[in-house]
């Protein structure tokens, strides 16, 4: 094969979510730097998707192609982003029996330890460290499973679309790919001035994606991802209570979700907003309780170390009033993160820049 240098490899990412289906053409460039050449956002169908799988691909494809003629796409090959659900992920210890082949040994605890069908999933594991248990050398493994068949229902779309797949891929590790580059933040020293926690560890972080149906918990270990899962309760789930504790309905549920977020005016507070306020906040807190839990989770069961701040991504973590919530909560920095501050990522001028917040996962992939 003849390679042209200088040439640039145009690439589309898709990310397919439960309510929007995020669209990126970028150039990726020799340094694997990326040039986001244009983007669309489309509507997902709905019921298009049960189970993770993509159950109306005709509905699904018909929807970006519209888009991808609206962008004027020139890309070829195409990577995609999974639905969150029923991606399973584990962390285990195993242990490394010299003389042993490691790889045996790993499969072996999946297939004892892991209640799926071992035929029908397509695995996935990495090796995170290795360690001495008492005396013992073991080393702990990040394990993930997908059914096939889901992952299958991912390829069609791209092979209905007439484009090459080169990937299938899972939110946590488009979001682990994005989160491996050097970001800037501006809100964390504000933080350490409010606060005087002292040095807090940050090399364990978490990675929040709150979407509409799910809200998935990522933890990253020196840039590497530890853990993962998914949360079913998302923003759409704000929508849902506002609905139900007043005579409102959905889409002006979700307006007002957008316009008065977690902040209630000082002064002169509606009875209407102290209602829209306690729907969310119900719900806010049922997600942070399970978020609490995954750290939790992480740090006794998976060998983790606590978290030292928080990312947060996905339409919903646009909520007014949710970074400082959380800050205040979860009682560690929380940032919020742009495209803009990303090493290695170059923007098309012209493009609507606020709107490329939903873009992590379709970016991170290409990464
Ligand atoms: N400014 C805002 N304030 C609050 N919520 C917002 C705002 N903008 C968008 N959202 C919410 O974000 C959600 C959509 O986000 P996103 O596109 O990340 O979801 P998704 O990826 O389709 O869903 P999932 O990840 O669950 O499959 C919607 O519920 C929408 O109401
Ligand atoms: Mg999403």
């Amino acid at each position: 094969m003849v390679t042209i240098p200088f040439i640039k490899n145009n690439l589309l990412s898709i990310d397919i979510g439960f309510r929007n289906i995020k669209i990126v053409e970028v150039e990726v460039g020799k340094g694997n730097e990326i040039f986001i050449k244009n983007f669309g956002i489309a509507s997902t169908p709905k019921d298009s998707i049960k189970n993770g799988a993509i159950k109306d691909v005709r509905a699904v494809t018909s929807e970006i192609k519209r888009v991808m003629k609206d962008i004027n796409v020139k890309a070829k090959n195409a990577k995609i982003v999974m639905s969150g659900t029923n991606i399973i992920s584990r962390v285990f210890m195993v242990e490394n029996i010299p003389g042993e082949n490691l790889d045996d040994t790993v499969k072996m605890t999946i297939s004892q330890s892991m209640p799926i069908d071992l035929d029908a999933h397509k695995i996935d594991y990495k090796i995170l460290k290795e360690v001495k248990d008492e005396g013992v050398p073991k080393v702990k493994v990040f394990v993930t499973a997908v059914l096939k068949s889901i992952i299958k229902s991912y390829i069609d779309i791209l092979v209905e679309l007439g484009l090459k797949p080169i990937s299938v891929d899972i939110p946590a590790n488009s979001a682990a790919k994005f989160f491996n580059r050097d970001i800037a933040t501006s809100e964390s020293d504000t933080w350490f001035k409010k606060n005087k926690y002292g040095k807090l560890d940050q090399s364990t972080f978490a990675v929040l994606d709150f979407g509409s149906e799910t809200t998935i918990v990522n933890i990253l270990k020196d840039r590497v991802l530890e853990f993962n899962k998914v949360i079913l309760r998302g923003s759409s789930n704000l929508d849902d209570a506002i609905v139900g504790n007043t005579d409102k309905k959905v889409a002006e549920a979700e307006r007002l979700k957008k316009i008065q977020g977690l902040i209630l005016p000082e002064l002169n507070v509606s009875e209407e907003q102290e209602l829209i306020y306690k729907s969310m906040i119900g719900v806010i807190d049922d997600i942070v309780r399970q978020i609490f839990q995954c750290f939790e989770f992480y740090e006794k069961r998976c060998f983790g170390e606590k978290i030292g701040k928080v990312y947060i991504i996905g339409g919903g973590s646009q909520l007014l009033g949710l970074r400082d919530y959380l800050e205040t909560v979860l009682q560690v920095p929380v940032y919020t993160v742009g495209l803009l501050s990303i090493e290695g990522i170059k923007i098309n001028s012209g493009l609507d820049v606020e709107r490329l917040n939903y873009l992590i996962n379709s970016v991170g992939i290409t990464l």
